[in-house]
């Protein structure tokens, strides 16, 4: 049986976690700060539940300053369930009532007529904002959801490219658009956003590249992200949320009013008023994986000076670094490797290419061979085959360094 040490682990999520994390938390499923209780044992709202909730909370904030404030300008930090895809419905519920709230508010006559005019813009880039542009529609109905690019129309039906922004088709008026919603990192796919788009209300997915770099949070709406990935543990999702879209600032419409024009209710437990009202403690939260974030996140903290703003450039850099490393062998072996998505997009975390154009012998030995030595967790995502590196956070850059070696060593074997 293989170590942990003999094994680099590049999966898509879940994903590696940092093994002094993985080594306390062994320690406090068993005793919690010598309380002789176990952290998934203490009750949510106990005093030391409360202090995790808060540690993890304040880490999140100074590490992607984010603003703190109970103005409109300030945003809430909130735990779900449900993973990423529950918060594909809750931005839609949510949304959609912060929409037709301001719409009530204004017009309390022919709201019929006026509601035809939601519509919920999509950027379409990969295989996750298709799910989550699917989800809109299975909920308000297609008509309201408009597809502003769909990225495979541009690439021979593929995903792997950004079209460019004069090629999208925004919503003309402003007061139609309920939210523009982006996936800064598409996982199945391997492409990023350099910079955030432009958009009214803007929402993003940022599932897969959490905690990787700077955010300018203030340019959004809402952002969210399952942890399983560069941040903790399966079983919460982290949504930063703008106060001006939550109550007091923003009126949400009345659920009678919503079933009235067709629109949909969510359950309670992905509203976000609900949630942010109740300090993420509306029911039981999951706080071992709370706890888990918290201390990937003060790892983050330690490594970055003080006085650097943002604390998140440190990682950033070393993302860059790795990322850049890996590609570089794949761009000096093009005879053998073929990245995926276009190169004005790759993505830093999630590294897709082909061996010898896609050709199943060729990438099974590509596999076979990094499987012997360590390298496991390769394998791209089912519905794309191919090879995707996950170039997460907890993956160390020794852990790339043996993995561009491999692939040199490959490619060398290929070309022979
Ligand atoms: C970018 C992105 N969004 C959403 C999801 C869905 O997350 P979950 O499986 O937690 O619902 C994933 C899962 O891999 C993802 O990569």
């Amino acid at each position: 049986m293989p170590s942990r040490d003999a094994v680099s682990y590049f999966g898509a999520g879940p994903a590696p976690l940092p093994t002094p994390v993985l080594e306390e938390a062994s320690k406090v499923l068993l005793n919690y700060h010598d309380s002789g209780i176990g952290i998934t044992e203490i009750s949510h709202r106990s005093p030391e539940a409360n202090a995790i909730l808060a540690h993890t909370q304040s880490s999140l904030r100074k590490l992607l300053d984010i603003p703190e404030s109970d103005g409109p300008e300030g945003y809430q930090i909130l735990f779900l369930q449900g993973g990423g895809s529950g918060e594909f419905s809750a931005v839609v519920y949510h949304m959609v009532s912060v929409w037709l709230g301001a719409l009530a508010k204004k017009r309390q006559q022919g709201l019929d007529q006026e509601a035809a005019r939601l519509r919920l813009d999509y950027l379409v880039t990969g295989s996750w904002s298709l799910k989550a542009s699917q989800e809109a529609a299975r909920l308000v109905g297609a008509e309201h959801v408009n597809g502003v690019t769909d990225a495979r129309k541009h690439r021979d039906g593929k995903f792997g490219l950004i079209p460019p922004p004069d090629t999208w088709t925004q919503t003309k008026t402003n007061d139609d658009v309920a939210l523009t919603y982006y996936c800064d990192n598409e996982t199945v796919d391997g492409v990023e956003f350099p910079s955030p788009p432009s958009g009214q209300n803007l929402v993003a997915d940022m599932s897969s590249n959490f905690l990787s770099r700077p955010v300018d949070i203030r340019r959004h709406a809402a952002i969210f992200g399952g942890a399983q990935k560069n941040v903790g543990t399966t079983g919460i999702t982290i949504a930063i949320v703008s106060n001006s879209i939550l109550p007091p600032h923003a009126e949400m419409a009345d659920p009678t009013l919503l079933r009235k024009l067709g629109l949909p209710v969510g359950p309670v437990v992905l509203d976000w008023p609900t949630i942010a009202k109740n300090n993420s403690l509306y029911n039981t939260l999951p706080i071992f994986d709370v706890w888990i974030a918290g201390q990937v996140m003060q790892r983050l903290l330690d490594q970055s000076p003080v006085e650097k703003s943002p604390r998140i450039a440190e990682q950033e850099a070393e993302s860059n670094k790795k990322s850049q490393m890996l590609y570089s062998v794949l761009d000096g072996h093009s005879d053998v490797y073929n990245v995926v998505p276009d190169k004005s997009v790759r993505s830093r975390m999630n590294i897709c290419f082909r061996v010898k154009g896609g050709d199943a012998e060729a990438e099974k030995a590509f596999l076979k061979g990094a499987e012997g030595k360590g390298l496991m967790g390769l394998k791209g995502h089912r519905s794309v085959g191919g090879i995707r590196i996950s170039n997460y956070n907890a993956v160390a850059v020794a852990a790339a360094e043996k993995l561009a070696r491999y692939m040199e060593e490959f490619a060398g074997e290929r070309k022979a």
